[in-house]
């Protein structure tokens, strides 16, 4: 074969694949137009699809630029005293998967005689609310989340003995 039969034996067969490219792009777009078909005036005649996309599409993040909108984090600082989550909501969002079933040893909610006993060790609710804040053996320090205030572990400690009866 000399180099001008391989050039041509080359060039055939890279137009069979180039072909072959060709019908395989063209069935792509077929498939494509044909699910478009079909799919397209289902989902934008739905407010609902619409909305779920326009929720999908939204930025993660936002450019606060109205003052006005900022206020209500400034006075939520200066307000540290009360608590931003009641103390059910601080309980049943974190407390309880540990103290509603005693998860690692955690006193029960509605164990009235244990958390009478922890109640008058520690000598009262600040007490105990002071341990529930730095921790103690498997209870981690603010169970775990540390961004709750002392405020709103004060209310689930009270939430907690409220429900054990006490
Ligand atoms: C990861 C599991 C877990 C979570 C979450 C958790 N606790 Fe506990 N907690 C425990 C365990 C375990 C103990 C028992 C510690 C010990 O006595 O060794 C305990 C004990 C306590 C005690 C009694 C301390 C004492 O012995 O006097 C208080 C009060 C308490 N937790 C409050 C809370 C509060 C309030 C929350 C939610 C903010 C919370 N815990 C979340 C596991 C947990």
């Amino acid at each position: 074969m000399d180099s001008q039969e391989q050039d041509k034996a080359f060039f055939k067969a890279f137009g069979k694949v180039g072909a072959g490219l060709v019908a395989l792009a063209v069935m792509c777009v077929t498939l494509a137009v044909i699910v478009n078909d079909k799919t397209e005036h289902k989902n934008h005649d739905n407010a609902e699809a619409l909305a779920l996309v326009a929720e999908r599409l939204a930025p993660i993040g936002k450019v606060i630029t109205d003052p006005s909108a900022l206020a209500p984090v400034a006075t939520a600082t200066a307000a540290d005293e009360k608590p931003a989550q009641s103390g059910d909501q601080v309980y049943n969002g974190l407390c309880a998967a540990c103290h509603a079933a005693g998860v690692m040893n955690a006193p029960k909610t509605g164990d009235k005689d244990h958390w009478k006993k922890l109640l008058d060790e520690a000598g009262g609710v600040d007490g105990l609310t002071k341990i529930a804040i730095s921790g103690k053996n498997a209870m981690p320090p603010r169970g775990g989340n540390a961004a709750l205030s002392d405020a709103e572990i004060h209310a689930a400690v009270e939430h907690m003995l409220k429900a054990s009866g006490l």
